[in-house]
């Protein structure tokens, strides 16, 4: 069955990211969030990435246009129901996660795939709350989803080898570079990155070096964009710790438990960029101060 539609659950980070490079590839899309106002957000976030990316000459402004025409948002699953494909970027809540798709379950076509962006928790866990176990998959996407090249393609012992077939050429028209892996948390890349991250903090914690130092070997020492204290802030320090637990509890390895630092950190809500303060603060945004 060729995809033709696409429906996005959730249009927050990940999920406006991944409605963006959906529709930009030419793909009629549907965006679900719970709230106009999330909507509201979500769209705003997709025309501002698609203007600087026409700005920069990434896309040219008739491709953004057009992006935005193939564009529709929603607040009613009953907006899925005609999709060939779901791909769902809400909340990383086990439980809303099942509901959720219990729910569009028995409103979205029967053939149609179900595709869980979730970074941690275990696909078959997800999956076994549909009756369609053998069209469920991962595709888990990497922030920021415009400039991001990598898809991870999840199959379970459930899913049928034509489904992941069909999701890699999905990802691949997307112009992501797709790999495949299996239902383990973490997938490849959080099981390789979230040690490394958690290392980091510990480095800080027993005074190897400072913030500032330990970005800076990582970035010049190694070539990699961001520091790991940038990256932490990136990504948000609250779903690194939630990641982090989650693939403590799978696999119970110290080298996946949260340090103490990252606790007390999220206690406090520093959560990184977004609330303007983790392991730097961004009152200057352009100049990030590091705080340890
Ligand atoms: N849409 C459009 N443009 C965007 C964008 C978006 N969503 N996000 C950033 N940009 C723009 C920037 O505004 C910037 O524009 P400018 O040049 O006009 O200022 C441009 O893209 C490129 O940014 P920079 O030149 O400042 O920075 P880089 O060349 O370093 O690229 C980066 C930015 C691609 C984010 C790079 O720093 C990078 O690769 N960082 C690592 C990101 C990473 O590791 N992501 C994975 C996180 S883990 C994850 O997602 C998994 C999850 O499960 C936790």
């Amino acid at each position: 069955m060729p995809i033709e539609k696409v429906g996005v659950l959730g249009c927050g980070l990940m999920g406006s990211g991944i409605a963006q490079v959906v529709a930009t590839a030419g793909y009629s899309t549907v965006v679900k969030e719970v709230a106009d106002e999330f909507l509201k957000k979500g769209m705003g976030a997709i025309e501002k990435s698609l203007s600087k990316l026409a700005e920069k000459g990434t896309i040219t402004s008739d491709k953004r246009a057009r992006a935005l025409e193939r564009l529709k948002g929603t607040t009613n699953f009953e907006d899925l129901a005609d999709c060939d494909i779901v791909i769902e970027a809400i909340t990383e809540n086990l439980q809303l996660k099942r509901e959720t798709y219990s729910t569009i379950d028995k409103i979205v076509k029967p053939e149609a795939i179900f595709a869980s962006n979730t970074s941690s928790l275990v696909i078959t866990e997800i999956m076994t709350a549909t009756r369609r176990v053998d069209r469920f998959i991962g595709m888990h996407f990497f922030n920021p989803v415009p400039l991001m090249k990598l898809v991870e393609v999840v199959g379970t012992i459930m899913t049928s080898p034509a489904v992941v077939d069909e999701a890699m050429k999905f990802a691949t028209s997307l112009g992501k570079a797709p790999i495949r892996t299996a239902d383990r948390s973490g997938f490849v890349v959080n099981r390789l990155l979230v040690p490394y991250l958690l290392d980091a903090i510990r480095a800080l914690e027993e005074g190897v070096g400072s913030v500032e130092d330990i970005d800076k070997g990582m970035k010049l020492g190694c070539g990699y964009p961001m520091g790991p204290f940038t990256l932490l802030d990136f990504v948000g320090l609250d779903t690194t710790y939630y990641i982090a637990n989650i693939m403590f509890d799978e696999f119970r390895e110290k080298r996946f438990a949260p340090p103490p630092l990252l606790k007390r950190l999220v206690l406090a809500g520093h959560h990184g960029k977004k609330t303007g303060r983790g392991f730097y603060d961004y009152s200057d945004p352009a100049n990030p101060r590091p705080l340890f």
